[in-house]
């Protein structure tokens, strides 16, 4: 099974799981890169009025058709309870309708602790 493992990441954490998870499943990767400056407080700022609001952003372009592969994983780090705004314009841009996706969100250690009960 060829499986692809598309993911952003802000500040590395969704980069590590991506990595692994790909290296565990023989995966190929695909890094989504924002166009718009998410760096320091105001970068912080503008990343939680964009994820709260729905919105789209401007990636990169991408390389590999999700269509060649037989999974898609998606990693993306969880702003304010909301998928990033990087993938949520990976995926309005690439059609993985009928495809098998798993996904894996990213969260905070406190938030990831009580998910799973520890
Ligand atoms: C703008 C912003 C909003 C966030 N909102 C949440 C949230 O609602 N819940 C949560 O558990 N973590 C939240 N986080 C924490 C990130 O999801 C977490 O640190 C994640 O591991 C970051 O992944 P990255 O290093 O790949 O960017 C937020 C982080 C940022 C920058």
């Amino acid at each position: 099974m060829r499986s692809l493992v598309v993911f952003y990441s802000r500040t590395g954490n969704a980069k590590f799981v991506a990595d692994n998870v790909a290296s565990d499943l023989g995966a190929d990767t695909e890094e989504v890169t924002d166009i718009k400056n998410r760096r320091g407080w105001l970068g912080f700022l503008k990343a939680v009025y964009d994820a709260t609001r729905g919105k789209e952003t401007t990636i990169e372009k991408t390389k590999k058709s999700p269509r060649d592969y037989d999974l898609i994983v998606i990693g993306t780090p969880v702003w304010n309870s909301r998928i990033t705004p990087a993938i949520r314009t990976y995926l309005k841009e690439n059609n993985l309708s009928e495809m098998k996706i798993a996904i894996f969100p990213q969260v905070k250690e406190e938030v990831a602790k009580k998910l799973l009960q520890l």
